[in-house]
Order: C-alpha cells, then structure tokens, then sequence
C-alpha cells in the first residue's frame, strides 16, 4: 500500500530515515515516495488493462512538479483544473494528447491558452461554459474536443465537502440538459461533442456509487447512440478512496471488477482521473512538537506545522494517521490532541490521539497526506509555505524549497503616498 515502515522503531521512507531528512532540511516537511506513487499508477493501469485506459491523474491532489514528472514519464496524462495547472503540466511536459481540463469556471483566457496548447478535451459542466468555449474556438480557428460532465444526481457517500455527484451540487450537467446540448450539437461547429464525464466525489470507499453513477452514465450514452451521436470518450473521473484509518476501500482491481462489465468494451476510450488514490498515501507531513502544554482538560502537543500546511484536518474533520519518527515501545502512552501555532480554534492536526509520551522536539509524522496536502497549504499567519522531499530508493532531493519571509511579500508594494 505504501512504502513508510519502522525499521529497528525508525520510520523509513522507501530505504532513507525519515529523521535523516528532518536533520537535513528542518521541519515541518512534506515528504514523498516515488515508488508508492509509481505503484500506484501501475495498479490501476494493470486493473483497467481490458481498455488501455488513458489515466490523467488530478493535479489538485499534488501538484509538485517531480511528482507529475514522474507520472508523465510513467505514462500518465493530466487532469487539470486552471490556466496555472496547464502551465504546471507543461513544465513537465505532459503531452497534450493526454491533458484533460475540468472545472465549473474556465475563463477566456484559461480557455485560449488550453486550445492553444492543444488539449485532449474539455470536461464542459454548463451550457454558457460550452456556448463560450464554441465562440472562443471559432474566432481561433479551431475545432476542439468536449465531454459534457454529467451529474448523474446520486449520493456518493462520502464527506459532503467533497461530494460533486448530487443534484444540488454546483458540477456538471443535469441530465436533461445535456441530452437537449448533444441534441443541438450543430450550434457548436467548431466543437465536437465527444464524450461523457463523470466524477462523482472523492474519498468513496465503496464501488457502488461508482456503479449507480455509470449505470445511469451508460443509458444515457445508450440513448445519445440511439440519436446517432458518437460517443468515442468515457471519463470516469475520479474518487477512489484510500485508507486513512479503519476504511476497507476497494482495491483497484476489485473497482475495475465492477466498472468493467458496465462498459462496453473497445467501443469507449476509457479515461480516469485519480488523485487521492495514486498519492495519498505516497507522502506524509512531518513536523516537529514546540511545547507540551497540559491542561485540566488536555495535553496539548503544539507543532511547528500548522493548519495553513495541512488543512484537512481543519476543513473536513479527516484523519490522519500519527507517527513518531522515532517509536519508543517503553514510553507510556497520553492522549494528546495535536495542534498547530496558528491563531484559530480548528487549527488542529489529530484530536484525543492515543500516543507514546512526546517531549518538545520529538517529531511526528502525520500519514497519508501526499494527496491535497501540499497542494491546499497557504500563507496564512505569514508562515512560509514549507519544502517538499522526494524520496527515490536510498536518496533523497528536495524537491520544492522551504519559503523564506522574502517569498512572502513578493510581489506586494506599499504605495509612495505611504512611504
Ligand atoms: N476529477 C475531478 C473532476 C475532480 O474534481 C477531482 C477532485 C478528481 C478528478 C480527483 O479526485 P480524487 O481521485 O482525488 O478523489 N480537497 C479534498 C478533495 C477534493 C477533491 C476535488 N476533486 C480533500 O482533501 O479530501
């Protein structure tokens, strides 16, 4: 599942100490292994293997440049979300045949910039979306690729934060409107209607929303075809969950299992779009306890990292995982809630946490945070966002530079009339 592990009660990442990468770079740090990430990706592309899926892994989830590096060279494709995500994909030059761009808001600009880099195709989620993406693709002189992202309007179980397949939710098309889009097709002749998307939402432990969602993705299609529409792209997005504590999710193959059989093979080009499932438990987040700080109600472990590196906890209750670099087997164990240094109650990591006995200085990891981990961190507090590590075999690279207080105010001026 992942390459962490103790060895003689040191946490390894692949085969370097963890607390060899903390002497050397300092905490708080993300840390990330290439061959979980690497593993990964092959799994799924081995379940999915019957259809040669095309497998756009979702830059959200971690968008450091040698991570997409190494998956491009694996063979993945993109999923992008933003003009800055193409030009993230770009530098690690992903081929355009395999870029896929999602999201509710494409700008003019973003939209001309994807046309012009030549992208697979659009995952359109509105009607003025696709009416703009048409008069964009006209005045450039251009006929581009469109899968209408459906809302297939079903409860994919998981956080409503990260729900996107239900029928109030802001994503995709409603079913009936797509159907009266593909029936005007014509009134989009520099675009050509050829797929289908679907992303039901993230962290789904289960393959039966998957399968309740493509059900009704494939009748529809079923229909589409029936009209003489050609359907040649099916984007199944992504959403599979991991595990962060207690979860039993699907493996890959037993997800391929179910989707399968729904899809008729060989008349679809399959694409996925995983995120979480691929880094998510590639990396972890270290940071080091400032003070131990004891109440009548609490022990308090204050860490250097705070919610600005690691939001999930703050944002969506998540759990993650927490290990000491360094286990003491003797050490007795305290309940500790782990908290950050930021000025805001939710600024929390782990809560009424079971954990040998930490004194100021230890370092802990929390697990599982290689998937919007990173990639959600902000500035706030003025904290410089924190570096990131790559670890490949025995050695290790920073892969991303810590932030100094000059990265800080890049940019920001005071005007003259202040001075
Ligand atoms: N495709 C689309 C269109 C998406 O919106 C997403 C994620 C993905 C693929 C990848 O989903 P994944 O395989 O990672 O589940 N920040 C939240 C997760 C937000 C997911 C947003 N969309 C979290 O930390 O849990």
């Amino acid at each position: 599942m992942h390459d962490f592990r103790y060895e003689n009660g040191e946490l390894f990442c692949e085969s370097v100490r963890v607390r060899d990468i903390a002497k050397k770079v300092g905490t708080p740090f993300y840390v990330y292994s290439y061959k979980t990430v690497i593993d990964h990706f092959e799994k799924l592309k081995q379940a999915f293997r019957p259809v040669k899926p095309i497998i756009c892994f979702s830059v959200k989830a971690n968008s450091n440049l040698s991570v997409l590096r190494s998956l491009v060279k694996a063979g993945s494709g993109l999923d992008i979300v933003s003009g800055g995500e193409l030009f993230r994909a770009k530098q690690v030059k992903c081929p355009s045949s395999k870029i896929v761009y999602a999201g509710v808001g494409k700008t003019v600009d973003e939209i001309m910039a994807a046309i012009r880099a030549k992208i697979l195709l659009f995952n359109v989620e509105s009607a003025p979306e696709l009416a703009r993406i048409q008069r964009i693709a006209y005045l450039m002189g251009k006929k581009v690729n469109v899968s209408l992202r459906i809302n297939p309007a079903i409860d994919p179980e998981t956080h409503d934060h990260i729900a996107t397949g239900k029928k109030e939710s802001k994503f995709g098309l409603e079913m009936e409107e797509a159907d009266r889009i593909f029936e005007n097709a014509d009134q989009y002749p520099n675009v050509s209607l050829c797929g289908v998307h679907v992303h039901i939402g993230s962290q789904i432990v289960s393959g039966e929303p998957f399968v309740r969602a493509l059900r009704k993705v494939m009748i529809f299609i079923l229909n589409l075809e029936k009209k003489g529409h050609k359907i040649k792209y099916l984007n199944l997005g992504g959403g599979m969950g991991i595990v962060y504590s207690d979860e039993h999710p699907q493996t890959a193959d037993e997800y391929a299992k179910k989707i399968l059989p729904l899809i008729r093979r060989g008349r679809y080009q399959v694409i996925l779009e995983p995120g979480r499932f691929i880094v998510g438990n590639a990396g972890i987040f270290v940071t080091r306890v400032v003070y131990i700080k004891k109440t009548q109600s609490k022990n308090f472990a204050i860490v250097d990292g705070g919610m600005n590196d690691l939001i999930r906890p703050a944002f969506y209750g998540s759990f993650h995982d927490v290990w000491p670099l360094v286990k003491d087997g003797r050490a007795q164990k305290i309940v500790y809630d782990v908290v950050g240094p930021i000025c805001e109650s939710s600024d929390f990591l782990a809560k009424n946490r079971l954990l040998q006995e930490l004194d100021a200085g230890d370092e802990i990891a929390l697990a599982s945070a290689g998937a919007y981990g990173f990639s959600m961190s902000s500035n706030y507090n003025a904290r410089p966002r924190v570096c990131e590590v790559f670890v490949h075999g025995s050695k290790f690279e920073i892969v991303r530079r810590r932030e100094t207080y000059q990265d800080l105010i890049r940019g920001e001026k005071v005007p003259a009339w202040l001075k």
